[in-house]
């Protein structure tokens, strides 16, 4: 069961950069990227089309997509919580789009200000929209393991958003364990649960490591099948309506796992090492990466 290949999604440029206080320049998350592309990733979620008043972080979105390097066979994506995000999205040349709900009531109203039904109805426009131009879009689920407003979420209610997501059109399903709690019993039980609605080639895992389980979470993952991870270079970010929340597993610990198990990717850890010390160097931090921290 356990994959072959797997297709790694780096949200360093988002998920990792997001959370940050100081503004990163625009010219530095635009190396960034370009190093992430050097080193052999092909889906890269480069910002987020959201309230530069919520997230000022990201308030350089149009900037970030138009400049960054094209390459055939390299997809860029960015978040895009509502029409007007999509339709910015789209103006700045974003190949895919990803609508963001949550399995918690609460997470969703403190992330995007609506319940989980009007989230829902917010992404059915994005969706017509993107239909009408082609543009793919993935739906995350965001407190799949727990929430920090609510403790710990149902499986069955993962399943239900992550169900809609997918009947509405979405391609690929990213379950997110946004506050990093889980562990790989409960990954397993969650992901069965809602492969049980949505075939399991259709999910993707989005694992944080706050609690140091997202390797273990991973590979609790890929025994069931799953052969997508979403990842964050250095191990960077967190979500600013999740307190405490650390980043992504670090794109080079998920990468040395699976060479190590000879799953193919199309990664090269040298080419990412590199990409990991520029962003350190330019945020003036350590990096979260073990591997990085190792060499
Ligand atoms: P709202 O405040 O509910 O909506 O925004 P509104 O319609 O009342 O608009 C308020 C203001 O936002 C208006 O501006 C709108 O123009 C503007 P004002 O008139 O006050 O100047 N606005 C926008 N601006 C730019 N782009 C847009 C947009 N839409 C409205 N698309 C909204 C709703 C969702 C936009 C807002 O609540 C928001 O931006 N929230 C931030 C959400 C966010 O980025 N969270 C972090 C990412 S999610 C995450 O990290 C989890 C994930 O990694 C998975 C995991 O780990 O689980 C994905
Ligand atoms: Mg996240």
């Amino acid at each position: 069961m356990m994959p072959t290949r797997v297709r790694l999604v780096e949200v360093g440029p988002r998920d990792g950069l997001q959370n940050e206080s100081a503004i990163v320049a625009t010219e530095v998350k635009l190396e960034l990227i370009r190093q992430l592309a050097d080193a052999g990733l092909r889906h890269i979620e480069a910002t987020a089309f959201v309230s530069p008043r919520r997230v000022p972080q990201m308030a350089d979105h149009d900037a970030v997509m138009r400049g960054v390097p094209r390459r055939a066979g390299l997809t860029y994506s960015a978040l895009t919580p509502n029409l007007q995000g999509f339709e910015a999205a789209l103006a700045a040349g974003a190949d895919e789009v990803a609508v963001f709900g949550a399995a918690s009531e609460t997470f969703s109203q403190k992330n995007i200000h609506c319940s989980i039904a009007e989230s829902l109805q917010r992404f059915e426009q994005v969706m017509g929209a993107a239909r009408e131009h082609a543009i793919p879009v993935r739906g995350y689920v965001s407190c799949v393991l727990g929430c920090p407003y609510e403790g710990a979420i149902a499986p069955a209610a993962v399943a239900a958003v992550a169900d809609a997501l997918h009947a509405m059109g979405c391609h690929e399903i990213s379950l997110g364990d946004t506050i990093g709690v889980g562990t790989p019993g409960h990954t397993a039980a969650m992901i069965d649960a809602v492969a049980r609605r949505v075939p399991i080639e259709h999910l993707a895992g989005h694992f944080h490591d706050t609690y140091g389980q997202a390797l273990a979470n991973v590979y609790a993952a890929m025994q069931l099948g799953v052969a997508v991870f979403d990842a964050s270079v250095a191990g960077l970010g967190g979500c600013p309506y999740a307190p405490g929340a650390s980043g992504n597993v670090a794109t080079e610990d998920l990468l040395y796992m699976l060479d190590g198990l000879g799953i193919d990717t199309g990664v090269r850890l040298d080419a990412l090492l590199a990409a990991d010390r520029y962003i350190c160097e330019a945020l003036q931090r350590p990096t979260r990466s073990r591997v990085a921290q190792a060499r």
